[in-house]
């Protein structure tokens, strides 16, 4: 971070150790640079397989995200032709900034998938060097890349000379916390033309256990000079108001505290107080995402797919969790319209077993 904006950091902390969050001067709220690519703020929506649709990247850029990424998408099923996997390439003409994530461990197939993104509209190209799940491990893609930077670095130049605009790579620490070496994977995968570097900082191996190690965050920080985006963890304005103090990263990645909470996106964007409103608010939320959610997936796959979202929503609305089971068992998509509403003033709703 540049001292001007560790002054302006500083003077945000009262002297009880409170963070003040007004707004103006607030260094989220500053664009910055991805290659040729000017990025309004320094939130971005993180990618998250299984969630981060059309739909969820629009929701997060409508309260503020600054660039939001995919899901992951396979470069071997858009080479394929794979119906889904191309699917999953389109992206709905209101996005604002979007970035493709691709992963795949064949240079060709990747350089394929990435010229096919940037058809579709992608306002970047980012490479999956992190994902821990071992059926993609095993095909040598994701954070298996990470035990071999020269096949990944490959990888990265593919895809920089198949496309015209910017690639970026997100990495975790490494496999294992003993065999990790973020630094010099960073270094190859920069001297092959990423124009900017995520790092989540847990080993593959850890999942999700243990917190984010931000102090590796700030090694890569200084060890490149192009932009780092800090992964992990980011949960309130503050926590990426220090993540970016301490480590100098160009910006911040939300990833879980953005599920059921799409106010933070702004409220980390601005500095100022999150603007979640009441429950009848967060249920016109999810009304409209559901809405848009069934428009692009059909009625049956989109009903299923927000089921994941009522408890990240409702958890903390007071709602009993009898409620909260009762929307998981509706296939009906107007009923849970209807279900929603009537949560919203606060009628009871009916049993699961007058629901089928
Ligand atoms: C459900 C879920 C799906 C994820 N999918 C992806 C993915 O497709 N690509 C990726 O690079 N990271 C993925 N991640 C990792 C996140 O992008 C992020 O780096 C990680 O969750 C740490 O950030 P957080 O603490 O803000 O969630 C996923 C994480 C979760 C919880």
């Amino acid at each position: 971070m540049k001292k001007r904006m560790r002054g302006a950091v500083a003077d945000r902390i009262s002297d009880d150790g409170q963070l003040e969050l007004p707004g103006g001067d607030w260094p989220l709220d500053r664009p910055f640079r991805i290659g040729d690519l000017e990025v309004p703020n320094r939130v971005i929506q993180a990618p998250l397989a299984g969630i981060a649709n059309a739909p969820f990247r629009l929701q997060a850029q409508r309260h503020g995200a600054g660039l939001s990424v995919s899901e992951m998408v396979a470069s071997m099923g858009v080479h394929h032709g794979n119906a889904r996997t191309v699917e999953m390439l389109r992206l709905d003409p209101a996005e604002q900034l979007t970035g493709i994530q691709l992963f795949g461990a064949v240079p060709e197939a990747m350089a394929e998938a990435a010229r096919a993104a940037e058809a579709h509209g992608a306002a970047l190209i980012d490479i999956n060097m992190g994902c821990p799940v071992s059926k993609i491990c095993k095909t040598g893609a994701g954070a298996a890349l990470l035990a071999d930077p020269v096949h990944a670095a490959a990888i990265v130049a593919a895809c920089v000379d198949a496309v015209s605009i910017p690639v970026t790579v997100k990495i975790r620490r490494g496999l294992t916390p003993t065999e990790a070496r973020p630094v010099e994977v960073a270094k190859h995968l920069a001297g092959a033309g990423a124009q900017a570097i995520t790092i989540h900082p847990r080993a593959a191996a850890d999942e999700y256990r243990g917190t984010a190690d931000h102090r590796i965050t700030a090694e890569l920080v200084a060890a490149l000079d192009i932009p780092v985006i800090a992964s992990g963890d980011i949960t309130t304005p503050r926590m990426a108001y220090e993540v970016l103090a301490a480590t100098g990263a160009a910006a911040v990645m939300v990833g879980r505290g953005g599920l059921g909470d799409p106010w933070l996106f702004g409220a980390i964007a601005s500095g100022a107080p999150s603007a979640r409103p009441g429950l009848p608010g967060v249920i016109a939320e999810i009304q409209d995402f559901a809405v848009q959610v069934v428009a692009l997936m059909g009625e049956r796959r989109g009903v299923h797919y927000l089921r994941k979202f009522y408890p990240w929503y409702l958890v903390g609305e007071h709602v009993p969790q009898s409620e909260v089971s009762n929307l998981l068992l509706i296939e009906d998509f107007d009923q849970v319209l209807e279900r929603l509403s009537a949560l919203a003033e606060h009628v009871p709703l009916a049993t699961s077993s007058s629901l089928n």
